[in-house]
């Protein structure tokens, strides 16, 4: 049953986001989150079992992986290992096709092919709801690349024991009757300037803003899935700009402030507004990096993106549609 094991998973997009955790060893969320998968910037990433080796060997895009992202995956493989009861190291080779980093949630591709991979190594049984638990440990994001189109991941019960919350906190589909595009303006490819993991930290713990945000989280949820299974993309799309916007605010608002937006952002925030005043129907969402991603209709999605290579200059311009599921390629 054991042995090496490959599999693939796309980013995802929250259109309702997460940014705040309650319990940072389980990764358990302050909010519930909803997001699109996309259908670009798959991670690949093959499992091998190697057995006598005496540490886990981590490769990111060819190169030996070092301090935090090898220590985050090999506490992933511990908690693999924990549940399979076994000790063997691995061997991780994963390969990104998205710039590392940079706001695109490579995390969230990452961590669901591990956890797709790396279960099927170590030869444990896990369900779709168990996978999603399991990549959630990894990132949170990544308990929602694990289901493709639109999915849910559910903060669970905040009063409940530890291992009762643990269970209680897992994504899963969530029906919609929308296939909008995402037209993704890369503005800048580098490296970002805090972790998202760090930034939600000092937010929560800093900004006066945070518990008004966390509070909407709730309407915000509610209405998106009405509209989601109505397939309004106007209401889808004022629900994640506004959730955006706020969440963003939450964190100028820290102390410091943390401010991921850049004036080429805020330039594709303005053509995005004179868009809508042209009557096309297109919303801005951002995540923790100067990238901004556009929704909009599969119609409207060249238009778009004209729109916004013209805005900004020399970036790098993508239309993403809904996409699959975290799935396992060879193994297991
Ligand atoms: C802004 O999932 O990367 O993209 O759980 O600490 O690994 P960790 O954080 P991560 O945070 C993603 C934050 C976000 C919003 C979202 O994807 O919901």
């Amino acid at each position: 049953t054991a042995g090496t094991a490959t599999a693939v998973a796309h980013p995802n997009i929250a259109l309702v986001k997460y940014w705040g955790k309650r319990d940072e060893r389980l990764v358990l969320p302050r909010t519930d989150s909803l997001s699109m998968t996309l259908d670009v910037f798959p991670t690949t990433t093959r499992v091998r079992l190697d057995p006598g080796a005496g540490q886990d060997t981590v490769i990111l895009d060819g190169a030996p992986a070092k301090g935090e992202a090898q220590r985050r995956v090999t506490a992933f493989l511990d908690l693999v290992r924990e549940r399979a009861g076994m000790s063997l190291r691995a061997v991780v080779d994963s390969r990104n096709t998205v710039p590392t980093g940079a706001g695109l949630a490579s995390s969230a591709s990452g961590f669901a092919a591990l956890a797709v991979a790396a279960a099927a190594a170590y030869g444990l049984r896990l369900d779709p709801a168990g996978l999603s638990r399991l990549a959630r440990r990894g990132s949170g994001s990544a308990s929602r690349s694990v289901f493709g189109r639109f999915a849910v991941w559910h903060a669970g019960d905040a009063d409940a024991t530890p291992r009762d919350a643990d269970l209680g906190s897992y994504a899963e589909p969530v029906p919609a009757d929308l296939d909008p595009a995402l037209v993704i303006a890369v503005v800048h490819a580098g490296p970002k300037s805090v972790s998202s993991r760090a930034a939600m930290r000092h937010t929560v713990a800093t900004s006066p803003l945070y518990a008004a945000w966390a509070a909407a989280a709730g309407d915000d949820l509610a209405g998106m899935r009405a509209a989601l299974a109505r397939g309004d993309l106007d209401a889808v799309g004022r629900i994640a700009e506004h959730n955006a916007l706020g969440m963003h605010a939450t964190m100028l608002a820290a102390r410091p402030a943390v401010r991921y937006l850049s004036p080429a952002s805020v330039t594709v925030l303005d053509r995005v507004l004179e868009l809508r005043q042209d009557k096309v129907a297109a919303y801005a969402t951002m995540d923790a990096g100067p990238n901004v991603k556009v929704l909009c209709s599969r119609a409207d999605a060249e238009r778009v993106a004209d729109a916004v290579r013209e805005a900004a200059p020399g970036s790098r311009v993508v239309v993403a549609g809904p996409g699959p599921g975290a799935r396992l390629l060879h193994g297991g």
